[in-house]
């Protein structure tokens, strides 16, 4: 063996048993999310984590913390931008809040019930959005999932969304939904969805921003008990994992954890939409006083949601489009 040989081969076999090493290094990852334990984002994550484990013959092993356990979503994000947080399933809230043109996602109406929504963030122009992801916040977006569509829930009796006249109404810390309830003449009041029960059992505020499914797991109709069915706006999700996690991982776990997380996203998605229609029945069969109300009944507020956002997230034409599309097939 010449002397080139004799030192390539030790040093071709190390870099190859490290690239075995890699490939097959068993992982822990850790899993942060906002919702409750009985909530469909938290059974999907652990559902992911069950299938992730299982298909890599126990490699890998995914530890989900639900409830804001690591903090909040803001600072899941900046966990994940330092590497110390693998993954997340996050609002769009948090982005839209980092990156605008996600605000474009809870344009008023964009949508104009769940079955919409969902082939809506199935579609390929939603889906575009995520690959801006890693340039501006350092994470990579696997797909979306969602919770119900968006309703009024108010302590005291409101028959349109105008009822909302000056009154605190309780939203999800992040500035589409702001500048809607701004627009209908409500005083918006940011509060994260673990300190919703307590404000209104306080009367903090008058009315909340909620899905259908929220309102029952979390018994926010024990505290205020009329709702208006308005369907204003859908309420997405993405599942993130880490960019500088991402980078070390070889591309068989890339491929095996993004079509692992995906098909559990789309999971949310279905689950949602499926159960939507048993939520009204339910909460209708409750003590509680339902209204419906019309878009017609915020278009002045859609006009003037839209001055704002059109500029600040310009693929709202494309998506408005797209759901146009959907709608007619
Ligand atoms: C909310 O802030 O209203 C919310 C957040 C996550 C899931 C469902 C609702």
């Amino acid at each position: 063996m010449n002397y080139l040989k004799r030192i390539a081969l030790p040093i071709m076999t190390g870099v190859s048993i490290l690239a075995l090493s890699v490939s097959a290094q068993a992982r822990d990852f850790k899993l942060g999310l906002i919702t409750p334990v009985p909530h469909i984002w938290t059974q999907e994550a652990q559902n992911f984590a069950d299938e992730l484990n299982q298909k890599s013959n126990g490699e890998h092993v995914v530890k989900v913390f639900p409830s804001r356990q690591l903090g909040n979503e803001a600072q899941m994000v900046q966990q994940m931008q330092t590497g110390a947080l693998d993954m997340a399933f996050l609002t769009i809230a948090e982005l839209s809040n980092r990156v605008p043109e996600f605000g474009a996602l809870y344009a008023p109406y964009l949508v104009d019930n769940i079955d919409e929504a969902a082939a809506l963030l199935k579609s390929d122009t939603a889906l575009g959005l995520l690959n801006t992801l890693p340039q501006h916040t350092g994470l990579i977006g696997v797909g979306y999932g969602m919770a119900g569509m968006r309703q009024m829930l108010s302590r005291d009796p409101i028959r349109v969304p105008a009822d909302l006249d000056g009154k605190k109404t309780r939203i999800t810390p992040f500035e589409p939904i702001r500048d809607f309830y701004n627009a209908i003449g409500a005083a918006p009041t940011p509060l994260p969805l673990p300190a919703v029960y307590d404000a209104l059992a306080n009367g903090q505020v008058d009315a909340i921003d909620m899905d259908f499914d929220s309102i029952l797991i979390l018994k926010f109709y024990e505290r205020a008990n009329n709702l208006l069915i308005s369907n204003h706006m859908m309420f997405p999700m993405v599942g993130v994992v880490s960019g500088r996690v991402w980078k070390d991982l070889s591309k068989a776990d890339r491929v095996l954890i993004k079509e692992t997380m995906k098909s559990h996203l789309d999971k949310v998605i279905d689950r949602f939409q499926g159960q939507e229609q048993g939520l009204e029945t339910k909460l209708r069969s409750l003590d509680v006083v339902v209204t419906e109300s019309t878009k017609g009944q915020v278009s002045d507020a859609i006009t003037e949601w839209e001055k704002t956002w059109a500029p600040k997230a310009p693929s709202l034409g494309a998506l408005r489009k797209t759901a146009a599309e959907l709608r007619t097939q």
